[in-house]
């Protein structure tokens, strides 16, 4: 058996270190739902707890820890927009780091997705899918309220306007956004630095303060993860 070791991160609030033999680390968080799994991820009982490990190459938001994300907006008890839920798999760590006082709206407009991300959603009470599509929010304005994050990863063209629109819709002022931008789905014919720097002015002039941008390589190519403050 590999002994595997965890350590509070030094700075996120619910974000843990899964220490391996060898020295090499990876996110994780501590399970919601013990003895349960999401993606075949690795359970670790450790000092009566727990623990999740979180893969940085199926999760664009462990990547962005892995790679020295700054600012971690998300603690227990965040209300949380979740935008392109799909199976689950980033919700659910999500899910396990606000607790059972958060709460997590995951709109996914696949339903063949959805169909996966419902059990998910059945073993964890602050998760609530709803079958919506990202571009019309007013489409499921009725069953969200307002949030402190927003995290968004459709891999769409108009990611800039597409969180911007639900800001508008749902963020608190002063509330953060988290989004994961895929170059390739703006536009092939840009370089990826191009298209990163049309979406941080895009999201500037609609009132965001862009705290970071993080590079996901090794993990995804031609990605990004922001944080950005909405001042709305
Ligand atoms: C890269 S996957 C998301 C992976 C997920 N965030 C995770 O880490 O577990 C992108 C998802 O966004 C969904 N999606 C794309 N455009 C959307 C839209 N306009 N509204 C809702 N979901 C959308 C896709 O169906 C797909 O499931």
């Amino acid at each position: 058996m590999v002994e595997i070791e965890i350590e509070p991160h030094e700075e996120f609030e619910g974000v843990y270190w899964a220490i391996f033999e060898d020295g090499r680390k990876k996110p994780a968080t501590e399970n919601l739902v013990p003895g349960h799994q999401v993606y075949g991820e690795r359970l670790v009982e450790y000092d009566g707890k727990e623990y999740r490990v979180w893969e940085p190459r199926r999760s664009k938001l462990a990547a962005m820890i892995m790679n020295g994300m700054e600012y971690f907006p998300l603690e227990e008890g965040s209300k949380v927009l979740y935008l392109g839920a799909a199976a689950g798999t980033t919700p659910s760590h999500v899910s396990d780091i606000i607790k059972e006082s958060g709460v997590e709206y995951c709109v996914e407009f696949a339903s063949r997705m959805m169909q996966e991300l419902i059990p998910v959603c059945e073993k964890r009470p602050n998760m609530i899918p709803i079958l919506g599509d990202a571009t019309k929010p007013h489409g499921y304005a009725p069953l969200v309220e307002q949030v402190d994050v927003i995290y968004q990863d459709i891999a769409q063209p108009k990611q800039a306007e597409v969180v911007a629109d639900n800001a508008e819709a749902f963020l608190r002022p002063g509330g953060y956004v988290i989004v994961a931008i895929k170059a390739r789905s703006i536009d092939v014919t840009k370089e990826p630095e191009e298209v990163f720097e049309d979406e941080e002015r895009k999201l500037e002039e609609r009132g965001f303060e862009v705290l970071e941008v993080i590079d996901l390589e090794p993990y995804e190519r031609d990605h990004v993860g922001l944080v950005a403050e909405y001042h709305g």
